[in-house]
């Protein structure tokens, strides 16, 4: 079976997304997905590039785009990289920040596509645990030989570490890359991009996927140095010269532009959050203290794998992971007010069986 594979495919370990189910009226709160629609002007600006002009590569460099995720950010495009979901951006840095021989550090428990990457492209990790209280222990990540990684929140923690934590740890391996993953950045308070003005060995990726409503789209990016934007750069052209197309291109630049849409619906998904968090403690979880689009949360008397199946028997998909030491633990993102109040009357039911 595996005769014609290479030893980098028999070596690969790939991830299992949460899954996509084709089914009308499932409520769907596995994947962190947005539940609100893109911004009117992304759909009107994705129809407008349904032409005669797709027969045409798209724009290899994406100036226009690079330049509008510039400004909104205070960097220049030379700052900014853009790929396909920001997982592409992961597996590039991977490519092009960490050595074999060098082991990397990563949470104990974090985004579990590290391991992966760390897998395939054959690089070293240690993990560092978490404490008691699932906080990051950032001296654990001082010193590293390889480089670092976390995200920022962490998933599926939720839980935000505070920018000067952050810049610490950027300045404790001044020898080696620092990535912040801030794939659920604009649920929690302050990005670490500014940062990356004053440290060189500091990348910050993010995603399109979750504040900006297009995870269908496949758009994240990231900021730093213009040198290590040019190591993603060379790994990119090295592998995929047009990995952003046309479609693409033109939605996200659209996402960018409108700020006021953006705001306002990631408002609406943090008090939808809270409440939830509320309603969810009354009904005797323990929940995290969540900065992003997701609870993270056990129970007393429900085990984890039972509020799962018992859910999704109803048609509401949320992630239970299963491992130890989060084996009592489900992460439910954050859906619509009525998804959340419809989950909510669900939950209450199961407990009370
Ligand atoms: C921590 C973290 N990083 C990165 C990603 C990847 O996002 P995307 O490839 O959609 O940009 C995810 C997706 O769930 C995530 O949870």
């Amino acid at each position: 079976m595996t005769k014609f594979w290479s030893s980098m495919a028999k070596r690969a370990k790939p991830y299992i997304p949460g899954e996509q189910v084709n089914k009308q009226n499932i409520i769907k709160l596995n994947t962190n997905e947005n539940p609100y629609p893109p911004a009117p002007n992304v759909i009107r600006a994705i129809n407008g590039e349904v032409n005669e002009s797709l027969r045409l590569y798209p724009s290899p460099t994406m100036d226009e785009l690079r330049t509008t995720i510039a400004s909104y950010y205070d960097v220049t495009a030379d700052n900014v990289f853009v790929g396909n979901g920001s997982d592409e951006i992961l597996g590039f840095s991977f490519m092009g920040f960490f050595e074999p021989g060098k082991p990397i550090r990563f949470p104990d428990i974090t985004y579990s596509f590290y391991p992966v990457y760390s897998k395939v492209f054959n690089i070293d990790y240690e993990t560092v645990p978490l404490r008691e209280d699932f906080t990051i222990n950032k001296e654990g990540f001082f010193n590293s030989e390889g480089g670092v990684i976390f995200p920022n929140p962490n998933a599926p923690t939720s839980l935000y570490l505070g920018l000067e934590d952050v810049e610490e740890i950027v300045q404790n391996n001044k020898d080696t890359v620092v990535i912040v993953d801030e794939a659920y950045i604009d649920f929690a308070t302050e990005s670490a991009v500014n940062l990356t003005k004053k440290y060189e060995n500091l990348l910050v990726i993010q995603t399109m996927s979750k504040s900006r409503a297009l995870a269908g789209l496949r758009v994240g990016l990231a900021i730093g140095n213009e040198a290590l934007i040019n190591a993603l750069v060379r790994m990119k052209d090295s592998f995929n010269s047009y990995p952003v197309d046309r479609l693409a291109q033109a939605g996200a630049i659209e996402a960018m532009k409108d700020v006021a849409y953006f705001e306002e619906m990631t408002e609406k998904i943090i008090a939808t959050r809270e409440r939830t968090i509320e309603a969810l403690t009354s009904l005797g979880f323990n929940v995290l203290p969540s900065a992003a689009n997701f609870v993270f949360a056990s129970h007393d008397t429900v085990a984890a794998e039972t509020l799962y199946k018992k859910l999704r028997e109803r048609d509401i998909l949320i992630r239970y992971f299963g491992t130890e030491p989060i084996e009592n633990y489900v992460r439910i993102s954050i859906g619509t007010d009525d998804e959340m109040d419809q989950f909510l009357r669900a939950v209450e039911t199961i407990i009370a069986e």
